[in-house]
């Protein structure tokens, strides 16, 4: 049986880039994943050419991979299927729309955008021009992910009520990142509720909303506290979400959402201090261990005693095939793969079938937590240059 082949390209050279573009190496077949295949044909950078050649040789892709030292280029090429975009959030939506305008399929990191406005301006560009479009939500593709949902969709947690997730990162800011980084820089979309706050909310929503029949999900009102860093990007940031549910379904369910720099649901580093996520119904609840965006460990507590724990290790090359993947300097054991195949992969599938959109979040979901996020950032102050709030396209950033 022949294979389908997804040709990516991939637009920037960053942290993140290399991560993703390092798991495309990695042989889908590892994870019985055996009809599909992805080949890293071009990457570009703002920077240089150069740059874009030294990243692709790096991360292992392929001698016939071409290095851009521009974005357009990149769009221009016709051996390319897909973009993958892995600039700081501030840049989503002018780069996304760039490859939708040129024709291209787009997977664009989290958090999709700065705004819903951009969101939504993207998902009609998409539609318009029947192209592909996902936000690069990596841990909804996991295992792990698909595992808890079908906890409480199979009813084995009885009616779930509510849900407690925290991303926060046990970081002190002012040691970790200057005030130019994309983690605290305004001009860059910075601070933790679009960075980290997004996994709270996925888990949050993933749980509540997405498991939801599709004609029962309604968006959240929402209420939330925000605490400003110097830069005047929020360092911590705490959500109450009610999502309006039928009686039938179990009524109101309310989720908890939280993020910091400075404090961690994991102090010690080896799960001591209890889940980050805790999702809880009427017959039980289902934990996930820290953290949220690259979860490895859950546990079922039922009502009638029984305690299951659940390990799920990343797939990939294996032992002595002297392949090593990560993020920054956090490096994963040799041969370990570091997750974001799995959303790679779902693109493939995707296209193979001619969807257009990601089957465990579709850009609606993707826009009403975007509108989630906008409504906490108006509840507190929190704005952004009108130069990276914008949908003018384009904007020269
Ligand atoms: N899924 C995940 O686990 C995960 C983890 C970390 C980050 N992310 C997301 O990925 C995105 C990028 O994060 P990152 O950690 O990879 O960032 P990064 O290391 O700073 O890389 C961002 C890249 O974007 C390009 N860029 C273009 N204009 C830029 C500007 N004005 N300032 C800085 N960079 C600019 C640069 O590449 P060129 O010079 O080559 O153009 C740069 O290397 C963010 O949206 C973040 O939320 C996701």
């Amino acid at each position: 049986m022949s294979k389908f082949t997804l040709r990516w390209g991939i637009l920037a050279t960053g942290g993140i880039a290399e991560s993703f573009s390092r798991d495309l190496t990695v042989n889908p077949e590892t994870r019985n994943v055996n009809d599909i295949k992805h080949e890293i044909v071009a990457a570009a950078s703002s920077s240089s050419a150069d740059r874009a050649s030294q990243f692709l040789k790096k991360v292992g892709a392929p001698s016939s991979a071409k290095g851009y030292g521009s974005y357009e280029e990149l769009v221009a090429d016709k051996d390319v299927d897909i973009i993958y975009v892995a600039t700081p959030h501030s840049h989503h939506y002018q780069n996304a729309m760039l490859c939708l305008e040129g024709g291209k399929n787009v997977l664009c990191e989290k958090a999709f955008t700065v705004n819903a406005a951009q969101a939504k301006k993207l998902a009609e560009k998409a539609k318009e021009k029947n192209l592909f479009l996902m936000e690069a939500v990596w841990t909804r593709y996991f295992p792990l992910s698909i595992y808890v949902r079908d906890i409480i969709t199979s009813g084995k947690i009885g009616k779930v009520h509510r849900t407690f997730a925290d991303l926060s990162i046990g970081t002190l800011p002012e040691d970790a990142f200057d005030n130019s980084h994309r983690m605290v820089n305004p001009d860059l979309a910075g601070g933790a509720l679009l960075d980290l706050g997004i996994y709270a909310l996925t888990w949050v929503f993933q749980t509540l909303y997405h498991t939801q029949p599709e004609s029962a999900r309604k968006a959240p009102t929402v209420v939330s506290s925000l605490k400003k860093y110097p830069t005047g990007a929020d360092e911590m940031t705490t959500m109450l979400l009610t999502f309006p549910r039928s009686e039938e379904l179990g009524g109101d369910a309310h989720g908890i959402a939280t993020t910091a720099f400075r404090t961690t649901p994991d102090p010690d580093g080896k799960g001591s201090a209890g889940p980050a996520i805790r999702v809880q119904g009427d017959k039980g609840e289902i934990q996930v261990f820290h953290p949220a965006f690259r979860p490895s460990k859950t546990k079922l507590v039922l009502f009638d005693g029984t305690v299951e724990e659940k390990t799920f290790t990343q797939p990939g090359p294996g032992k002595g095939s002297g392949f090593y993947n990560g993020f920054g300097d956090d490096k994963n054991p040799e041969g370990e793969g570091h997750g974001m195949f799995w959303e790679a992969d779902e693109c493939a599938f995707a296209l193979k079938e001619g969807r257009k959109e990601g089957k465990y979040e579709g850009l609606q979901e993707s826009i009403v937590i975007m509108e989630t996020m906008d409504e906490v950032r108006k509840q507190n102050g929190m704005t952004y240059p009108e130069k990276i709030e914008t949908t003018k396209f384009p904007t020269q950033l």
